[in-house]
């Protein structure tokens, strides 16, 4: 259940800028993280420079993901500085996310310009802690607690629209402790929110427009909501739910785990017409002997029959994948078994990593470590397939008719982009008036080009004239 907003405390509106790092739970949190503080009169900015309140909000995943953090913070003190210098205000600095979960007080240590650290199941107390801040200016808060009330009881309702697609958390945090990966730690155990409240803002996201939504969890397939009749609720029954909003036209849900991926679901793909076809589920490895290493519960041959099964249930569905190049003791072999997968499987897109050692996980003490330039030279080639594969996914929809849900402006007058049920970014150019009336709109468009990221289109009447220009995608 909601709790009412807060009573405005401030006149004078203040600016918060909020900063975005890392996966779609990220992207979510941020958006909360506005809700909480729109009642004590913050209105979200889109430039640091003359923001009352900065939020970082940071991801742990990879090395390079915590170190962009401090860089920031360093620019973020020397604009503070400066604003204080020409007695422009003072600026709060936050860090919330999955790196003020993990290094809280290194981030003290760190950056003694941050007033306040503050973990992902801890923000909807976020509001409580700038009035106090702003109260007695020194005081600095770190909460990094795993509250035993759920944020999600305590946020506010959505207040802003999120435009015709929308992102709706279901279940957060991983038991799965895979051997890489620093997620149970930072976000905690799992946990699903009831089905109950999730329709509910399900059909409030369809209210403000938004015509599709994507379910999200770092487990999400995993779901297991208390459902209306008091029993646990699957996610195919969940989505089966969801699907039945009026005005809902799309739904997907991320990321799943393979070991996850049960019949039900995957029946889902076939008798909800609403369930896009398209599927991120990661593997990481195509090595037996990898996979066994990272804990991930499952071999290769399992994770081909969940993909035969899934093809089954709906011929057109594309995959995606994450992956891991460099794991500790990984060899040449190994990653040729990966390669293999890659060839196999056929992806429509994926995400390939350096393996990055995580402090505290298991794999970084792991005394088979691999060389940088080993990791850097299997990353470019798995790359170099995984793109080829893209590519050749994106051409095969020339000439196509394809429906696109157009949910971006593009750059210049006249450009409107929009995504295909395979979430191909797809561009088509127009007029201006029609493309501000196509925004939130689904509409068939014929593709004229298949670009390494995305999908070049024309409106069908428009198809034999020379307006569709290709841009560069
Ligand atoms: N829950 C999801 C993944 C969440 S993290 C799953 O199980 O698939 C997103 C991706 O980051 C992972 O899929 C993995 O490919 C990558 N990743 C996680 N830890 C990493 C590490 N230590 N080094 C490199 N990549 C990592
Ligand atoms: Fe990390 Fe593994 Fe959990 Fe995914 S399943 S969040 S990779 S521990
Ligand atoms: Fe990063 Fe945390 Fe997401 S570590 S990937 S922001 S769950």
């Amino acid at each position: 259940m909601h709790r009412p907003a807060e009573p405005k405390v401030e006149a004078t509106p203040r600016k918060l800028f909020i900063k975005t790092y890392g996966c779609q739970m990220n992207v979510y949190d941020s958006a909360r993280m506005a809700d909480v503080l729109a009642p004590i009169g913050y209105g979200l900015t889109d430039c640091p420079d003359d923001a009352d309140l900065v939020v970082l909000n940071t991801c742990h995943i990879r090395e390079k993901a915590a170190e962009k953090v401090y860089s920031e913070l360093g620019r973020l003190r020397i604009l503070r500085d400066e604003r204080r210098a020409r007695n422009q205000g003072d600026m709060l600095i936050a860090v919330a996310g999955c790196v003020a979960q993990a290094e809280g007080d290194e981030l003290r240590r760190r950056a003694p310009a941050v007033d306040i650290v503050v973990g992902p199941q801890a923000y909807h107390r976020l509001g409580g802690m700038v009035r106090r801040i702003l109260a007695d200016r020194g005081e600095r808060c770190v909460d990094t607690d795993f509250p035993v009330e759920s944020k999600f009881d305590a946020l506010p309702e959505e207040s802003a629209a999120q435009g015709p697609a929308a992102f709706l958390t279901v279940q957060e945090g991983c038991d799965k402790f895979c051997t890489f990966c620093v997620v149970p730690y930072t976000r905690g155990a799992e946990f699903s929110r009831p089905a109950a409240d999730i329709l509910l803002e399900a059909r409030k996201l369809v209210d403000q427009g938004s015509s599709e939504i994507m379910l999200l969890g770092q487990n999400v397939n995993a779901y297991h909501g208390l459902g209306p009749d008091g029993e646990p609720m699957t996610l195919a029954r969940l989505i089966r739910e969801i699907a039945t909003i009026d005005g809902l036209s799309r739904l997907r849900f991320t990321t799943s785990h393979p070991r996850d991926m049960d019949d039900d679901l995957i029946a889902a793909f076939a008798d909800t017409p609403k369930l896009m076809p398209y599927l991120h589920l990661p593997v990481q490895s195509g090595s037996n002997r990898i996979l066994k290493r990272m804990n991930r519960g499952h071999d290769r041959d399992a994770y081909f029959a969940v993909v035969d099964k899934l093809r089954a249930a709906r011929p057109d569905l594309a995959l995606s994948s994450d992956f891991i190049v460099g794991f500790p003791g990984e060899s040449e072999a190994d990653f040729g078994d990966t390669l293999e997968l890659v060839r196999q499987v056929g992806y429509a897109q994926a995400y390939s990593f350096k393996y990055s050692p995580r402090p505290g996980t298991p794999a970084a003490d792991a005394g088979d470590q691999i060389d940088e330039d080993v990791k850097s030279e299997r990353l470019q080639r798995l790359m170099d397939l995984i793109n080829a594969q893209q590519l050749a996914f994106n051409q095969a929809m020339v000439g196509r008719l394809v429906p696109v849900l157009f949910d971006r402006a593009g750059r210049k007058p006249g450009q409107i982009i929009g995504r295909s049920p395979w979430l191909q970014a797809t561009h088509v150019e127009t007029t201006p008036e029609r493309a501000a009336a196509l925004f939130g709109q689904t509409q068939a468009v014929r593709i004229l080009r298949g670009a390494p990221n995305g999908l070049v289109a024309t409106l069908e009447h428009e198809a034999s004239g020379a307006t569709a220009r290709p841009c560069s995608t």
